[in-house]
């Protein structure tokens, strides 16, 4: 490892910030004002709070019990009021909130006027459920601007919200439910897959049919009458909101109230929750979205994601909007109806700030240069890479085809992190690969397993100081925080390796642990296992990822199969069907190996690193503790 670690760098350039970039952004001297945020981070997180508006003031900033962390104690705030009320009282009442663009091409514009009577009819039509604070309310929608006021909505009358990714099937949507045991469901009946209709009602009838603390589901009829509602429980969107008065008081919460549960996938079967809350969450998200990007009032923000994920939550909802930003957001996928889709929208609407991932770049690669130049891209002035590393060869065609002079953000974050922690800034130089530098306030190191430093050469990465938007805690399950906090005593692990260069770069190089990175999106291969082995012809399954061409990573299984049972194409498919039906197309094995035994440490632990280096040609390492 160390060795490719020293070649990638070798080849690196460095890219100087242009003195335009320079001369105009907030942060211009990135090593004074790094320094100064880390001499007295209290003070410089404070300092940023203090742009944002509170209910009533903090007495305290950070109240550290390792590794509990509380930030602006006995403050009062509400995000929802920062993303919106903040904004309807000044200038940008009238200012364009949300561009939202469907698959179809069709579009809905709400400015912020707009977006706060929406969030207010829905933040009064759940009052009119019957719920209270600190309900939980889940999520299962497309990428439709209702996702959006509904999100708002809870947080604005402190229930949490839950959102799920509407690419997960019935058991996994089931689960999540469940374990946040959720009183509403708000779902649609349709979501799109480049031109296929994907019905999302019919996973949430599957789910909730053994969900019985699930009172209501609310359905967004994007195509009415397609999936007629039935059940009692069963509300129309429309029929829901409507008559709801635009008016709805953002309620005062302590600033550590919860804001949402967002699930995601680590080592074990089961996703965790993790828990992120109002008033440090808004701090974290409102300054990184607002210097990583050099967010200005007359930018046009566009950022792929999907809510679904920790990047839609922090960096299309709200980061974004608690600036009072223009948001882009469009449905569907960057290579439909035709490979020029993303570039269309930037040169429509004059996108300045287009943050995306390394997967879908090199998917747009595959389609060639001929497709960016056919647009104009001048507009754009900062650009952003998240989810996975980007290799040398993406980062040098993203600069190119964008003009060759913007500077791409490499924003290292994490679901648990809740803004981005390692990231240059415009002003910054940049190395093709690297993530360069801590963000102010953030203190990050590279350790050995004893946590001891290991200047130069590769390790784990880790997070030395709380910040304030850390996750709080793992919903119902503390003792899987704690991991985070004494897997190597004292610091916060992150689970990546990564590797520290003479100017202190950090070059992250993938996850340490048992999580695989497909197209950026986070698999836990326990869980992929789990559902293998609970296909009646598997006894045994191991899961690992290996290198793809344009996912980052992909799936490959290992299965033993029970005596009698035979491997054939039939059989290798409704595997893979099984999976589908089970986790979801995220979650379906590429390649899946008929094998008659699995490696295994003599207390019986799958070692899948001996696996994956077998699959990949490589020294396996110490195999002194293998059984088999
Ligand atoms: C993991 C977190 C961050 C929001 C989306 C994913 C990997 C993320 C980078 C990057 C190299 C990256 C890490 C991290 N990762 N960004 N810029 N360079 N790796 O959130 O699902 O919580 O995944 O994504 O492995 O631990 P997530």
């Amino acid at each position: 490892m160390a060795e490719t670690i020293e070649t990638l760098q070798k080849t690196s350039r460095v890219i100087q910030p242009s003195d335009s970039i320079k001369s105009g952004t907030y942060i211009q001297n990135y090593e004074q004002a790094y320094k100064q945020s880390i001499e007295d981070p209290e003070n410089f997180w404070e300092g940023i709070a203090k742009e944002l508006d509170w209910f009533s003031p903090w007495n305290k900033v950070l109240e550290w019990n390792y590794p509990w962390a509380k930030w602006f104690l006995g403050a009062t705030c509400n995000i929802s009021y920062n993303c919106l009320d903040r904004h309807t009282k000044s200038w940008r009442k009238n200012k364009v909130a949300v561009i939202w663009v469907g698959e179809d091409g069709q579009e809905r514009i709400f400015t912020y006027a707009a977006l706060h009577r929406e969030v207010n009819k829905s933040a009064n039509a759940l009052k009119s459920l019957g719920l209270h604070k600190g309900d939980r309310v889940t999520i299962y929608l497309p990428k439709i601007p209702e996702q959006i006021f509904v999100m708002l909505a809870c947080a604005r009358i402190g229930l949490i919200h839950s959102v799920v990714y509407s690419g997960f099937s019935a058991p996994a949507l089931q689960s999540r439910i469940q374990d946040a045991e959720a009183r509403v469901v708000v779902t649609a009946d349709l979501g799109y897959d480049r031109g296929k209709k994907i019905p999302l009602k019919t996973v949430v009838d599957e789910a909730v049919s053994n969900c019985p603390l699930v009172e209501k589901v609310i359905v967004v009829q994007r195509e009415k009458g397609h999936f007629p509602l039935t059940a009692p429980k069963e509300i129309d969107w429309d029929e829901w909101v409507q008559g709801q008065s635009t008016d709805c008081e953002a309620i005062p919460l302590d600033s550590e109230t919860p804001l949402y549960i967002l699930y995601t996938s680590g080592t074990t079967g089961k996703p965790k929750g993790v828990v992120h809350v109002h008033g440090g969450y808004m701090v974290g998200t409102y300054i990184t979205t607002k210097y990583v990007f050099d967010l200005k009032d007359e930018d046009v923000y566009f950022c792929v994601a999907d809510p679904g994920w920790v990047t839609g939550h922090s960096y299309i909802v709200y980061g974004p909007l608690l600036n009072g930003a223009t948001i882009l957001t469009a449905e569907g996928k960057p290579d439909y109806p035709n490979p020029g889709r993303w570039w269309d929208l930037i040169e429509q609407y004059g996108v300045s700030i287009f943050y995306t991932t390394p997967t879908a770049i090199r998917l747009l690669m595959k389609y060639g240069e001929d497709w960016p130049k056919k647009y104009d891209l001048s507009s754009l002035k900062v650009l952003g890479s998240v989810g996975e590393p980007i290799n040398p060869e993406a980062w040098e065609w993203f600069h190119r085809v964008t003009g060759g002079t913007k500077p791409i953000m490499d924003t290292w974050w994490q679901t648990e992190t809740g803004m981005i922690m390692v990231t240059p800034l415009p002003s910054v130089p940049l190395k093709p690969g690297s993530a360069t530098r801590p963000f102010l306030g953030v203190e990050a190191d590279v350790v050995d397993r004893e946590g001891k430093n290991t200047d130069h050469g590769g390790g784990f990465a880790v997070i030395t100081k709380p910040w304030p938007s850390m996750m709080r805690t793992i919903y119902k399950d503390p003792d899987r925080y704690l991991l985070y906090w004494n897997t190597i005593p004292g610091v916060y692990t992150a689970g990546d390796v990564c590797h520290k260069d003479e100017d202190g770069y950090l070059w992250f190089m993938g996850r340490a642990d048992d999580v695989v990175k497909v197209a950026g999106n986070r698999i836990g291969t326990a869980e992929v296992e789990s559902a293998l082995v609970s296909h009646e012809s598997v006894v045994e399954a191991a899961v690992i990822g290996k290198p793809h061409p344009t996912a980052g990573e992909m799936i490959k299984a290992f299965v033993i199969l029970k005596q009698g049972e035979h491997e054939s194409t039939d059989l290798i498919k409704s595997l893979k069907d099984h999976v589908l039906r089970e986790l979801g197309k995220i979650a379906v094995p590429r390649e899946i190996e008929v094998v008659p035994s699995l490696p295994k440490t003599r207390s019986g632990k799958i070692m899948r690193r001996v696996l994956k280096a077998k699959e990949l040609g490589q020294d396996p390492g110490d195999i002194s503790t293998l059984e088999e």
